[in-house]
């Protein structure tokens, strides 16, 4: 056995995509170059006020200054217990909860109670980056069930049926979707659900991005529209980064049937213990507000939608679809490839947009949706306009 190595679970993890691209405009945003970056996933929005104040008065108060369950505070967890019912419909108790940090912590700890080595799990593709890192560091197998601009970036329940073998222990869902924005309609989730609750494995429900939606449709859970059968079988991961503008402040939590969450709360036991409470204490002053609270953003995020997806539909050679939440978009890059470039990528054309046009976006090829660039326009209004012009100049120039 070779000494002084890197296990190898870790030297074939590649590292965030999203984050790498990111990290580089910011070092050139450093070195004095006005880089207008799409790269980034997280709201531009300082944490409101009301929660800040809340987390300064945790921070004096020595009852925050311990260890807690590593489960997650009480009053967290009674009030995730209020708005599960309230934003899904389903009926739990503090014992099918668990606070993590933030909804990847989230996710790692789910797939860590479910994946067995060889198992496979579907997610639909493009993907959030992170999925198959994590079910490949539990020796799972990510399985791609692909999905295009022309049916909506949204698998069939045909597609994720077909792609069921006997290995297949879990499948992701995530709506609206990190690349993507794509949602699911009622009917659809529905249709998706009944084939989940023949198949009976484990349903992983993203639902980071669940009030972040834009056409009058609010997005359904899975959780709503399926049986006890499925509600059995599903897991619910949310948390307060994406709606309140916390993504620093890492807390997320799972909503999950009770051996789950207890397997989950036994590892965070022996992996982190409790969430830092400070944090906790801010995600209660989050959860108890009304969700009114966070309309200022998302009317933000609306209006710049409709700028951004305008314009980009604007420029010749790009196909683009009104994604209906989150706030990304996902240009296909396909004609410009075809026409102009045939020997090019997504991956080449950003790495130049960047270089020549001072400008960030993540290529497809990390989402597993080549061809495409992922924009994110959680953005200032005029970044985002000189940036959009910028790139009808650099694909102009082509
Ligand atoms: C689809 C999706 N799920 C989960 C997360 C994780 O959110 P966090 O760990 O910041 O709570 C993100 C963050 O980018 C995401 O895009």
């Amino acid at each position: 056995m070779p000494r002084g190595r890197i296990a190898t679970r870790l030297t074939e993890l590649s590292p965030s995509a999203t984050l790498a691209i990111d990290q580089r405009a910011k070092a050139m945003v450093a070195s004095g170059i006005d880089v207008v970056s799409f790269a980034a996933g997280e709201p531009d929005f300082p944490t409101p006020d009301f929660i800040v104040e809340a987390a300064t008065a945790a921070a004096r108060d020595p009852r925050n200054h311990r260890y807690t369950p590593a489960a997650g505070l009480g009053e967290l967890r009674e009030l995730i217990v209020e708005v599960t019912k309230r934003d899904s419909g389903r009926v739990v108790s503090p014992s099918n909860v668990v606070v993590t940090n933030g909804g990847k912590h989230a996710i790692y700890e789910a797939m860590a109670a479910i994946v067995e080595p060889g198992d496979e799990v579907l997610i639909p593709a493009p993907y959030w980056v992170s999925y198959p890192e994590i079910v490949r560091l539990f020796g799972g197998v990510p399985v791609a069930v692909p999905t295009t601009l022309a049916n909506g970036f949204k698998v069939t329940p045909e597609q994720v049926e077909a792609a069921i073998t006997d290995r297949t222990v879990a499948f992701i869902h995530v709506s609206p979707s990190n690349p993507t924005g794509a949602v699911y309609s009622r009917d659809e989730s529905r249709a998706l659900a009944e084939v989940l609750e023949r198949a009976g494995i484990w349903v992983l429900t993203d639902e980071i991005y669940q009030h972040l939606t834009y056409t009058g449709q609010r997005a359904t859970s899975l959780a709503e529209v399926g049986t006890e059968a499925l509600e059995a079988r599903l897991i619910q991961v949310n948390g307060v980064a994406k709606t309140f503008a916390m993504t620093g402040w890492r807390v997320g939590w799972i909503v999950a049937p009770a051996p789950v969450a207890s397997a989950v709360a036994n590892l965070q036991s022996q992996l982190s213990s409790n969430v830092a409470n400070v944090s906790q204490r801010a995600a209660i002053a989050a959860l108890e507000a009304p969700l009114e609270a966070t309309a200022p953003m998302r009317d933000a995020f609306a209006r710049r939608r409709t700028t951004i997806v305008s314009a980009l539909a604007g420029i010749e050679g790009l196909d683009v679809l009104w994604p209906d939440g989150a706030f990304y978009v996902f240009p296909s890059l396909a004609r410009v490839l075809e026409v102009q470039m045939p020997s090019s990528s997504a991956l080449e054309l950003a790495t130049r947009l960047l270089e020549e046009a001072h400008v960030a976006v993540v290529p497809g090829e990390a989402f597993d949706g080549p061809g495409a660039w992922r924009l994110s326009y959680a953005l200032g209004d005029d970044a985002l306009e000189e940036g959009v012009r910028r790139i009808a100049e650099f694909i102009g120039r082509l």
